[in-house]
């Protein structure tokens, strides 16, 4: 049987180039560019696979009707709201994801993001690559404490739970959580306590972090009014995905300062970051650096292997979202 062709839409790490190529096929995206929607479209009708990124949009009018070549989307990435699923079905094509392997990357990232943003480390950079800095002085640049302070965390599932293990655990946090789901078992396990509601976690917390996926019932689920319910020394870490926060409320609430401060790994509209935001001090603005490790992004890549193997040798798909 011949090898099954897998078009991958992105460079990945070496060694997991090296082990596609072993197995598959392999057409690179040697540009590395991400790819435009006829270009999506033609890679369904001329791979078996295709190995995709949050970058690759697949929606509707891309995947198109059948008849398709491709039958597995692999993505390399755990959310998948860029992948239209019932487009994706009513092709026939299955669809899977590479959960787990960057939990740790990601959690750890957002720590850094609740300390940067509470220590004012990046305008604390800023100054000093100006040529600002004019010397220690007692009153310079005061953030607050993160030991001993509120954590309030959306969504609690893999992420979620490795954040409040860390905070629990690391600095003496204190953390609720809300999720649509019932987690007590999770709750118990990392020392956190579930909140009734995303209302009442909002004004209970000095830090809210963000942890759910993008669907539609989590579109801009923070929005004007549960800014407005956050306390003004408050501050929002979202690691999650952009479309949960109305982007153009929470540059309101940074220029008014009805909340203190904001760190963000993802935006609305990637890789477009509205100017407003990158002119505000309180707001720390990373470019999606979330599973950015060696070895998050080679274990994903394996993953995503492992999943093209296990349906191509006709066995269960380990991580199918559809
Ligand atoms: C993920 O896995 O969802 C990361 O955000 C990269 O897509």
């Amino acid at each position: 049987m011949s090898r099954p062709v897998v078009r991958v839409t992105r460079r990945l790490p070496g060694e997991v180039e090296a082990a596609l190529a072993a197995e598959f096929r392999v057409e690179l995206n040697a540009s590395d560019t991400p790819l435009t929607g006829p270009e999506l479209h033609r890679a369904l009708r001329e791979s078996d696979a295709v190995l995709c990124t949050v970058t690759d949009r697949l929606a509707a009018d891309v995947i198109g009707a059948p008849p398709v070549r491709c039958r597995l989307l692999a993505n390399f990435g755990v959310g998948y709201n860029h992948i239209d699923l019932a487009a994706a079905r009513a092709a026939g094509i299955a669809v899977s994801t590479t959960p787990g392997v960057l939990t740790d990357a990601t959690a750890d990232l957002t720590m850094g993001l609740i300390l940067a943003v509470a220590r004012r480390m990046g305008e604390g950079e800023r100054l000093l690559r100006r040529g600002g800095w004019s010397g220690w002085t007692p009153t310079q640049l005061l953030g607050r404490d993160v030991s001993g302070a509120r954590l309030g965390i959306i969504g609690f599932g893999r992420i979620g739970q490795a954040v409040a293990r860390r905070a629990g655990a690391g600095f003496g946090m204190e953390v609720r959580f809300w999720t649509p789901r019932a987690d007590a078992h999770a709750a118990l396990a990392v020392g956190a306590e579930a909140a009734e509601s995303v209302d009442a976690l909002l004004p209970w917390a000095d830090f809210v972090s963000l942890h759910c996926p993008a669907t539609p019932e989590t579109h801009h689920l923070i929005d004007a009014r549960r800014l407005g319910l956050m306390r003004r020394e408050a501050f929002l870490i979202n690691t999650a995905r952009g479309d949960v926060v109305d982007e153009v409320a929470l540059v309101k609430a940074l220029q008014e300062r009805t909340i203190a401060g904001a760190a963000l790994d993802v935006y609305q509209g990637e890789p477009r970051v509205p100017a407003e935001l990158r002119g505000l001090e309180n707001a720390v603005l990373l470019p999606h650096l979330g599973s950015a490790t060696r070895e998050a992004r080679t274990a994903m890549g394996l993953r995503a292997l492992e999943n093209l193997w296990a349906f191509f040798a006709g066995g269960d798909l380990p991580d199918r979202v559809a």
